[in-house]
């Protein structure tokens, strides 16, 4: 089953979800660097993937939004809650689009250039003073993004282990 349906959500989303759910938790491990200036097994294996995963998520993000906008139905959520979900949800995509942009905006707001995998996507150059700028929002964003989630993480298991409904189960 690929579409979401009343019941669950379907395979692309679950996809979509777990994936990102597993890049965004590495993207996290960015705040390491401020333990020991990252001088550690964190910091010096899976930290240097920072701007190309940050890269890979800004596409896998804006191909799930178009997939989101497409399906015409999902699980119902307890009309009791219904606007907190989605004004949670809808936050949480927010930051997965805000988290990229920023960082690519403090690439190149330094000057520093954009390379992904390998792939020089923007040349070393002139720092863009608007650009850094709108740049250092990055930070107070994860910080946020990071209680978000944790809050969403959270949420999930009250209904899996308190509520024992099917939430969890809807999206596994
Ligand atoms: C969902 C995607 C991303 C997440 C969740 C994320 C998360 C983080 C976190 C948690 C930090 C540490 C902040 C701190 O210690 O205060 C950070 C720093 C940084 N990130 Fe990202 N990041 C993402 C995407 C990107 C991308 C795409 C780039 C560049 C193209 C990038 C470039 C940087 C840079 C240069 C820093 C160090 C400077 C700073 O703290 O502003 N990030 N990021
Ligand atoms: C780490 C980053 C994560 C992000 C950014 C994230 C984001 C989202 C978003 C935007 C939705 C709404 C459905 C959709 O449009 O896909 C969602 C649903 C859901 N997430 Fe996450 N998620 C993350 C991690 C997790 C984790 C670790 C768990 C489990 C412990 C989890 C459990 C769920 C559940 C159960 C739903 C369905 C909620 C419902 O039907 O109301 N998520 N998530």
């Amino acid at each position: 089953m690929r579409g979401d349906t009343a019941e669950r959500y379907g395979s692309i989303t679950r996809w979509f979800h777990w994936g990102m759910a597993v890049l965004i938790i590495w993207q996290m491990l960015k705040f390491f660097d401020r333990i020991s200036e990252g001088e550690h097994w964190v910091g010096q294996t899976l930290v240097p993937w920072h701007v190309s995963i940050g890269s890979l998520i800004l596409i896998l993000v804006i191909a799930r939004i178009i997939w989101k906008a497409r399906q015409q139905t999902g699980p119902a959520h307890d009309p009791a809650t219904a606007f907190l979900v989605k004004a949670g949800h809808f936050l949480l995509y927010a930051g997965m689009v805000l988290m990229p942009v920023t960082g690519v905006l403090t690439m190149l707001g330094g000057g520093y250039g954009w390379t992904a995998f390998g792939i020089q996507l923007a040349a070393r150059g002139e720092k863009v003073p608007w650009m850094g700028t709108v740049g250092s929002l990055h930070s107070p964003i994860a910080w946020i993004m990071l209680i978000l989630v944790a809050g969403h993480i959270g949420i999930a298991l009250f209904h899996h282990f308190i509520k024992k409904d099917d939430v969890l189960q809807r999206m596994l």
